[in-house]
């Protein structure tokens, strides 16, 4: 019998649930099971914009994330030395990250709970939605999107966006860091990648395979116009699999406006874009030592 099956058994046992309740969520449960399985990584290392956001948060600020997941947001910014609260109604998902923040050895606190329905009781320097919101209805987010900027202290960050982008299949993605009025002023520079026009036709762009070697891809496609390497030190989720203890990279290959990324010499996902890439650069010093997460290599070799 399979394993969530027979978890599934021990909760109709307990009276806990009647049915397999997640065969009705979006994908037929795609994340609950995912949760439940320790040896598969649903999303993958952390999100790049939370790399890129974490050296200027102030050490040890206090970071809520709500519709946390497996936690792999969590697992990264705790293990910098933030505070971290994390909120999912998947009791499987909160159990997983409890799992791994404590063979991580760090604390995550993880709380089961209806982010449409909880009082935020806190106030936090970075609170994010991530590929949360469309999971909730407009009635939902507006009291989320609420309760959430009166609980950001001032100059804080909200992280807030609908879909994640992890880049399996074509979706709208839209992705937004907001800033709260009243700190000491923007502690990054948004900078627009040097992208020239060229991209990779559709013909080309639909060749390429999730799962697909990066030297399949460089004979495919020839070396990229622009690499952008995002690295994350310590246990982390890999991408198609459970967690490594060696870190998670990633290494996004721009062709012109389209953009492939590579973990372990595999291509985990393919984006295009309809408007200028960018990304957040920390000015001055920053809390992190190991703020080297960018590494950027015009015309990669
Ligand atoms: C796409 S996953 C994203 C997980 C995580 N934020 C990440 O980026 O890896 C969406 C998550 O939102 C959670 N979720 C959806 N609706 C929720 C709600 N009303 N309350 C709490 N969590 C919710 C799901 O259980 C799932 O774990």
């Amino acid at each position: 019998m399979p394993q969530e099956d027979r978890e599934m058994g021990k909760l109709k046992d307990r009276g806990l649930r009647d049915q397999r309740w997640y065969e009705k969520e979006a994908y037929g449960g795609f994340w609950e099971l995912g949760y439940r399985n320790l040896n598969v990584s649903t999303m993958g290392g952390p999100s790049t914009e939370v790399i890129e956001l974490a050296p200027v948060l102030s050490p040890g600020a206090r970071v809520l994330d709500l519709g946390c997941g497996e936690g792999r947001n969590s697992l990264y910014l705790a293990g910098r030395g933030f505070d971290v609260t994390a909120v999912d109604r998947s009791a499987a998902g909160i159990r997983k990250l409890e799992h791994f923040a404590s063979l991580a050895g760090v604390k995550v606190t993880g709380i089961v709970a209806d982010v449409a329905t909880m009082d935020i009781e806190d106030d936090y320097e970075l609170i994010m939605g991530h590929g949360l919101l469309h999971y909730l209805s407009v009635d939902e987010v507006r009291y989320l999107l609420t309760a959430v900027k009166d609980r950001t202290v001032d100059g804080g960050y909200l992280k807030w966006d609908s879909h994640p982008g992890i880049g399996m299949h074509h979706h709208p993605n839209e992705k937004m860091i907001a800033v709260k009025p009243g700190g000491l002023g923007l502690p990054f520079v948004v900078e627009t990648l040097p992208m020239s026009n060229t991209h990779l036709d559709s013909s080309l762009f639909s060749r390429i395979e999730i799962g697909m070697a990066e030297s399949q891809l460089e004979s495919l496609c020839g070396k990229p116009e622009y690499v952008n390497t995002f690295v994350a030190p310590g246990l982390q989720f890999g991408p198609f699999h459970g967690v490594k203890d060696t870190g998670f990279a990633l290494h996004q290959w721009y062709y012109g406006m389209t953009m492939v990324e590579i973990s372990e010499h595999v291509v985990r996902a393919k984006n295009s874009f309809k408007s200028s890439p960018a990304r957040l650069v920390a000015k001055g010093p920053t809390n992190l030592k190991e703020n080297l997460i960018m590494q950027n290599a015009k015309n990669a070799t």
